[in-house]
């Protein structure tokens, strides 16, 4: 039987990205879609169908469906999470997981509001998981298919690059490669709410790495790149469009030496291949999570441990103090 899909708010990314994505997820119906903006909603059910509601534990009682998917603004997450939940609703919610001003300014008050939805996830039958649709990405599965394969060998050390537009996906990327941060260190720069930033970083197993975000980057560039070192050799991606690169330890010994392979994942510059796709891959990967009973990754826990990184490197820039987080 098919799985009812209600749609937690209907603005840019739920119109642009959910909603199409929703339409070609298997074995699911997108049964109700809810704003608080009547016109909102209206105009979301005339272009994709289902059942409007303006009142979100209205269509709850009404509807029972199996999945809310959460796509409100972030200082908008907590309330409706902690709803749905409360309800045994398999959640899904938009990124990052929490902030209360601006996604880019992350701040370390903002973990409780994070906390609540924990702590509701804690106490409920359902599922809460985060749309972290990077992990979706052709770059982002290939990358990890390669770690894991265990062709560039044990890991060594991570360095990642970002425009602050990818800010919290590129921090899960590195998490979801890495593993967890154990501590930090980090510095900022720059104008409040657009800070470039940069960090050390110590993981748990062992390895460290660097993260930098900059919103001094032209969109033309790649707004990604990380650089994944194991101890037989070393990969780099640049997302979202290009190859990714592997260099093996073993070849010449000039700097900036020839590339071993090229993994050709679609031609450069080739953007709108990744946008919705990544948002069908991400949402399929959920619902059959919820019809199978089974784990699902990117959790809540994800998206808790993405925020405290991001949140922890303005605490460590401020106080001039490493953070450690007990993971
Ligand atoms: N995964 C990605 O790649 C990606 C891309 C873009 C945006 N996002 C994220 O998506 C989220 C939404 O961004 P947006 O640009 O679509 O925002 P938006 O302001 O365009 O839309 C949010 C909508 O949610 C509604 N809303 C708020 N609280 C509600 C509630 N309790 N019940 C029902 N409706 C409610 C608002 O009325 C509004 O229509 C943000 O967290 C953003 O960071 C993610």
């Amino acid at each position: 039987m098919a799985l009812k899909v209600a749609v937690v708010g209907c603005g840019g990314v739920a119109r642009g990205s959910h909603l199409p994505a929703w339409k070609k997820v298997p074995d699911i119906e997108l049964v109700a879609l809810c704003d608080k903006d009547k016109a909102r909603a209206d105009a979301a059910v005339a272009q994709f169908g289902g059942k409007a509601y303006y009142d979100l534990e209205e269509m709850l009682d009404k509807v029972k469906p199996d999945i809310a998917d959460v796509c409100p603004r972030e200082p908008d997450h907590c309330a409706p999470v902690v709803i749905t939940l409360g309800r045994n609703v398999n959640t899904i919610v938009e990124k990052p997981m929490f902030c209360k001003t601006n996604q880019l300014a992350v701040q370390w008050s903002d973990l409780k509001e994070a906390k609540k939805m924990l702590d509701a996830w804690k106490k409920s039958k359902a599922k809460l998981a985060m749309n972290f649709n990077y992990r979706h990405s052709p770059h982002g599965k290939r990358m990890k298919q390669l770690i894991e394969s265990g062709e560039l060998g044990k890991p060594v050390a991570i360095v990642v690059h970002a425009h602050l537009w990818c800010w919290s996906h590129v921090i899960d990327l590195m998490r979801w490669f890495m593993g967890d941060v154990v501590e930090l260190g980090a510095a900022v720069s720059g104008i409040p709410n657009q800070m470039e930033r940069s960090a050390w970083l110590k993981f748990k197993n062992g390895c460290t790495g660097s993260i930098t975000g900059t919103w001094h980057s032209s969109m033309t560039h790649a707004p990604l790149r990380i650089d994944y070192t194991g101890d037989k050799a070393r990969a780099t991606m640049y997302n979202l469009s290009g190859s990714i690169e592997v260099y093996g330890h073993g070849g010449p010994s000039i700097p900036g030496g020839p590339v071993d392979k090229k993994i050709e994942v679609f031609g450069d510059g080739v953007r709108s291949e990744f946008g919705v796709n990544s948002f069908i891959g991400s949402l399929t990967a959920f619902s059959r999570a919820v019809r199978e009973g089974a784990e699902y990754a990117p959790s809540g826990l994800d998206g808790y441990r993405e925020l405290e990184i991001d949140a922890g490197i303005f605490k460590s820039a401020e106080t001039g103090e490493s953070i450690k987080f007990k993971v």
